[in-house]
């Protein structure tokens, strides 16, 4: 049996262009492991912003977290998967977990059952973006049913499965996107749509209880001013300025939080019963082969895509 296997890789930090294929070594599951033959790869915005900047990383590195795909072996004592599972996951995080690789080995416990009525693809632009919305909206905010929560960017990778994750927890969601979205995100169930781009949100939107801010920049001031009393801002685009939000949403009597996305099994077997049970689907913008992972790269740095990026194997 052949011990290589294909994976993007980058030397150096930069454009999409330092993104290349080459032959890799196959990673081994280590204690409490499994080793994935990933079929299909979600693409994250923390992938480019990664690949540009490195953030906490140092290249060489290979990278993607969002994976869906077959278990192949598992460590010594390893027993929550069978080889032959099909399971999806998000590995590692906030640890490389290389995967925009043909194989990849991680702790069991970053891994669910993939959604029994999804293919590879779809299920591979799950983890990250429900585990960030699940833990934003449920397990931060705790939305409960007629609490008007506003999703930024609603129509992105984030946003579209946080808008579906707000409404079966029976929220009154308010997104903003631009016009040609509208349709589709009332498809996934959102209330009420602002277009950004010709409406000020803050001058619509109101008395809402909860801000899932995907946008960041300036949507920061001007979300709390959408806030009710005590209304929770929830910031991600950049989880370390969390004093920072708390001390500005305490000024006008709202409260500020960052969340920080981070895998759990639990949320993703939530996850895979809201979309069996016919809740939650992902929407794909575009697949591409792992050998375009550049191309992918640029369509994803566009930052106006609805639904989510995947590579296949
Ligand atoms: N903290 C964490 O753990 C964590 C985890 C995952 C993601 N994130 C962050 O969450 C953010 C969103 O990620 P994503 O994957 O959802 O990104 P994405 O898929 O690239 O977002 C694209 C979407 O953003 C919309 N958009 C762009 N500018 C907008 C604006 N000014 N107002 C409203 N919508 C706008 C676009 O809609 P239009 O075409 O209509 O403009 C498009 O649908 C990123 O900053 C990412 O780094 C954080």
């Amino acid at each position: 049996m052949t011990t290589t296997m294909r994976a993007v890789t980058q030397d150096i930090l930069g454009g999409p262009e330092v993104l290349h294929l080459i032959e890799a070594d196959r990673p081994t599951p280590t204690t409490n492991g499994i080793l994935v033959e990933v079929r299909a790869a979600g693409v994250n915005a923390i992938d480019w912003k990664i690949r540009q900047h490195g953030l906490w990383l140092t290249p060489p590195f290979t990278l993607g977290w969002d994976v869906s795909g077959v278990v192949v072996a598992a460590a010594p004592g390893e027993n929550r998967f069978a080889v032959g599972d099909e399971v999806y996951g998000l590995p590692g995080f906030p640890a490389l977990a290389g995967g925009y690789a043909e194989y990849v080995a991680g702790p069991a416990r970053h891994f669910a059952s993939k959604p029994k009525t999804l293919d590879h693809v779809s299920a591979a632009a799950l983890p990250m973006a429900t585990l960030l919305a699940w833990q934003a909206l449920v397990e931060t905010a705790k939305v409960r049913p007629g609490q008007r929560v506003l999703i930024h960017a609603s129509a992105g990778g984030v946003g579209h499965l946080a808008v579906q994750i707000a409404k079966a927890h029976g929220a009154y969601v308010i997104g903003t996107a631009s016009a040609a979205k509208h349709e589709t995100l009332r498809g996934l169930g959102a209330d009420e749509l602002i277009d950004y781009r010709v409406q000020d949100f803050a001058d619509v939107a109101h008395d809402v209880d909860v801000v899932l801010d995907l946008v960041g920049g300036d949507y920061e001031d001007r979300s709390l001013s959408t806030l009710r009393p005590g209304g929770l801002l929830i910031g991600v685009t950049n989880p370390l300025d969390v004093e920072r939000i708390a001390a500005k949403a305490a000024a006008v009597g709202a409260r500020g939080v960052t969340v920080d996305v981070a895998p759990d099994h639990a949320v993703l077997e939530h996850v895979a019963a809201l979309v069996d049970g016919g809740r939650l689907r992902p929407l794909i913008a575009e697949t591409f082969p792992l050998a375009k992972a550049a191309k992918a790269h640029e369509l994803a740095e566009g930052n106006h895509t609805t639904g989510k990026i995947v590579l296949t194997m």
